[in-house]
């Protein structure tokens, strides 16, 4: 019997297969219900029981082993056949490439900008802990400050950052001194969806810790990038306003006019718009970083989709994300 089974597994390798009807052949002569195989098959079911104990590992080898030789022939036939058909004249696939998304570009581009002026850039993670996100910063437990951001949390302890500020912590607690870095990246607040907010957004965060940093650095490395970013002739304001881990904070606005429905709506009616919010380190967020009292910095939050839409003229947040290539495809160029 064992001979049998080598010899099937024999005749099937010498099968000679060069064509689609050869493979055909071996399908009939191998396969089929009245092949070889199943021949054999019949054979092994006449046996005793201990014989096909013994055999039937083997013969399973055999079985396997046929179809093996005929799905490398069926591949081989249909490969070949490919071949044979190929037209070199043909034109070819267009392949179109990718390019950087839109809110990327603007993060580039403000990067740049401050690259200019000495900062290196920075990264954190998006999943914080709670002190990184708001104890650290000054936003005591149970504090109302921490409702000015609807926070995602994945436990008691743990959150999706509602803000790169975090980074800032991570950057002050390294303990290098002085720092002068941005720091871009998705932040997620529980808000909700319209077309001028998202659960998700981007920002650029700047720090710039050093001995005898003063508001007047701050302002003036601000007024630096809007002129850049935004054109020489951009009016810009400051208002005092609060956030827990600067003293003092302030936000500042950019003037669009109210000349057109889009910008009345945007500025709701008084032609200005909120960029950013920033301010002088908070000492106790020092303090908490263990920072030197020598030492002084200040911090901004830039809001990277306000401003691209302000850019581009885009009327609608939710156009960056949900990935229409129509929309997307027009800011290749840049
Ligand atoms: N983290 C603040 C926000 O997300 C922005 C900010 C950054 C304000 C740095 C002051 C200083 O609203």
């Amino acid at each position: 019997m064992l001979d049998k089974f080598n010899q099937l597994i024999e005749k099937a390798k010498s099968f000679k297969v060069s064509s689609s009807d050869d493979l055909e052949n071996f399908r009939l002569t191998f396969l089929v219900k009245k092949g070889l195989l199943n021949k054999l098959i019949q054979e092994f079911k006449t046996l005793s029981n201990d014989q096909k104990k013994e055999l039937g590992k083997i013969l399973n080898i055999t079985k396997q082993t046929v179809e093996e030789i005929y799905n490398i022939n069926s591949k081989k036939i249909t490969s070949n056949h490919n071949y044979s058909r190929l037209n070199n004249n043909l034109p070819g696939y267009y392949i179109e490439s990718g390019s950087r998304h839109i809110i990327s570009s603007v993060v580039d581009e403000m990067t740049v900008i401050f690259e200019r002026l000495g900062f290196s850039v920075s990264i954190g993670p998006e999943i914080e802990d709670d002190w990184h996100n708001f104890s650290a910063l000054n936003f005591p437990k149970n504090h109302p400050a921490r409702d000015m951001q609807d926070t995602f949390f994945v436990d008691q302890e743990i959150a999706l950052r509602t803000h790169t500020s975090s980074v800032q912590v991570r950057l002050m607690e390294s303990g290098k001194l002085p720092i002068r870095s941005i720091m871009p990246g998705r932040v997620y607040r529980n808000e909700a969806i319209s077309s001028r907010s998202n659960c998700f957004f981007h920002q650029v965060e700047g720090l710039y810790i050093d001995k005898g940093v003063s508001f007047l650095d701050l302002k003036q490395t601000l007024y630096n990038f809007v002129k850049e970013f935004f054109g020489p002739n951009t009016k810009v304001r400051f208002r005092a306003s609060y956030f827990p881990f600067t003293e003092p904070s302030a936000e500042m606005d950019i003037f669009l006019g109210i000349e057109t429905a889009s910008d009345y709506k945007l500025t709701k009616g008084t032609g200005w718009l909120e960029i950013l919010g920033c301010g002088m380190v908070d000492p106790n967020v020092l303090e908490n970083c263990n920072i030197d009292k020598s030492y002084s910095g200040f911090a901004f939050g830039l809001g990277v989709d306000r401003i691209a839409m302000l850019k581009y003229g885009v009327k609608d947040l939710r156009t960056f994300f949900n990935n229409d290539k129509r929309f997307l495809t027009q800011f290749d160029s840049l």
